[in-house]
């Protein structure tokens, strides 16, 4: 585009809240600029989703604002409200997301103006910080030119279930370079089935209620930066979202001691599973074992190459992820905090109970 268009262009641009009628025009812009196809689906990205997500949020909607030329989204920028403990009193704090522009507006300052009114609008309904899982490409724009903290490094931590499929997809080379006698003896990875300990039972819910919400109550005290993960939140989150997830219930002499939330996803072709969400108290170390290791025998029964889930390198919840198993450190994945949030719990590693739910991808 020339320079002298490109001007003309952005005096036709309007900037405006969201609004249910602009449900189509947002997935269709985040469907064209995403990399969704046979190789990679973490989640929907219908006008349905869309929906669920910045209208439907038991937290209160979205903040949202759009760019448009003519009758077309060509820039976007959102952020969800979310309750959350941090170090025993209840905050809403923000999710951005969905964070796009056009790449024929790309430059033109869309996403600085969409960004400047969403974060207004926050701190107008009592949100005073966000956290952000950036791209590549928004990373420096967050990091560098806006000042965002980056306190922890959070990774995916994962298991193998089939190790010639995942070394397949990662590496064809190293395979190749392998033989197939060596790859054979790879796929013959024995299973170990997961037995639970005496007293232990599993239930797989359709819905959460008031045991969720009594779990909840007994366990947050618990927790120093952790969602609100009440029967609300989760049947928003898991139950009445477009998308599929399955739902693991963990009791000890009946008694409900965790939760666990998985999705199959795809990821370089291969099916995987994510490990979304993990419900229990935070020093309950025995639960959490048993949490992964039921959600990693649902996902190898269920066909996953691999079990995976969100950690932050070196706390003691990593560990605890290590000690059920998922030993390897697949990515990282940056996480930046808004910058000068009153609370300095906010940017303490060992502080968080944080869980691929807590993002919005999966
Ligand atoms: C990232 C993206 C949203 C930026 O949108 P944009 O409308 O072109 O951005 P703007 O023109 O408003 O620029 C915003 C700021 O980032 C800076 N910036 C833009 N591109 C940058 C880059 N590649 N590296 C560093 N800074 C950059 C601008 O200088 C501007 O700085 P300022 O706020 O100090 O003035 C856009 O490139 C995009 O959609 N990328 C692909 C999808 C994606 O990765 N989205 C992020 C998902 S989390």
């Amino acid at each position: 585009m020339a320079e002298t268009s490109r001007a003309q262009i952005a005096e036709q641009i309007e900037f405006s809240a969201f609004s249910t009628a602009d449900l189509d025009g947002i997935s269709r812009l985040i469907t064209a600029m995403s990399d969704d196809g046979a190789n990679l689906h973490l989640r929907d990205k219908s006008p349905a989703y869309y929906r669920w997500m910045y209208f439907d949020n038991p937290t209160g909607q979205a903040f949202g604002c759009f760019a448009r030329h003519g009758d077309r989204i060509v820039s976007s920028f959102a952020m969800a409200p979310k309750l959350v403990v941090v170090g025993g009193r209840t905050v809403r704090l923000g999710k951005t997301m969905d964070m796009f522009t056009d790449p024929d507006y790309q430059g033109m300052g869309l996403i600085r103006k969409c960004a400047d009114r969403v974060f207004a609008e926050a701190r107008d309904h009592g949100v005073d910080g966000w956290y952000v899982t950036p791209s590549v490409n928004s990373y420096p724009i967050f990091k560098n030119k806006w000042g965002y903290a980056e306190p922890f490094q959070p990774i995916f931590r994962a298991r193998l279930i089939d190790p010639r499929a995942a070394l397949a997809a990662v590496s064809p080379a190293l395979v190749r370079r392998l033989g197939p006698q060596l790859v054979t003896r790879l796929s013959r990875w024995p299973r170990r089935r997961l037995n639970l300990p005496k007293g232990w039972t599993v239930s797989q819910p359709t819905r959460f209620g008031p045991e969720t919400d009594q779990l909840w109550d007994a366990i947050a005290p618990t927790h120093q930066v952790a969602l609100v993960r009440n029967a609300s939140y989760l049947n928003w989150r898991y139950v009445d979202n477009p998308d599929d997830y399955s739902l693991w219930a963990l009791h000890h002499q009946g008694e409900l001691r965790g939760i666990v939330v998985t999705k199959q996803t795809i990821r370089r072709g291969l099916p995987v599973g994510d490990i979304v969400d993990l419900i229990c108290a935070r020093d309950d170390a025995t639960t959490l074992r048993l949490l992964v290791r039921l959600a990693v025998d649902r996902c190898a029964a269920a066909g996953c190459a691999m079990v995976e889930a969100w950690s932050i390198l070196g706390s003691l919840f990593d560990r605890r992820l290590r000690s059920a198993g998922l030993l390897i450190a697949r990515a990282k994945m940056p996480l930046l905090l808004s910058p000068d949030y009153p609370d300095r719990l906010l940017y303490d590693a060992e502080a968080w109970w944080l869980t691929q739910g807590d993002g919005n991808d999966v």
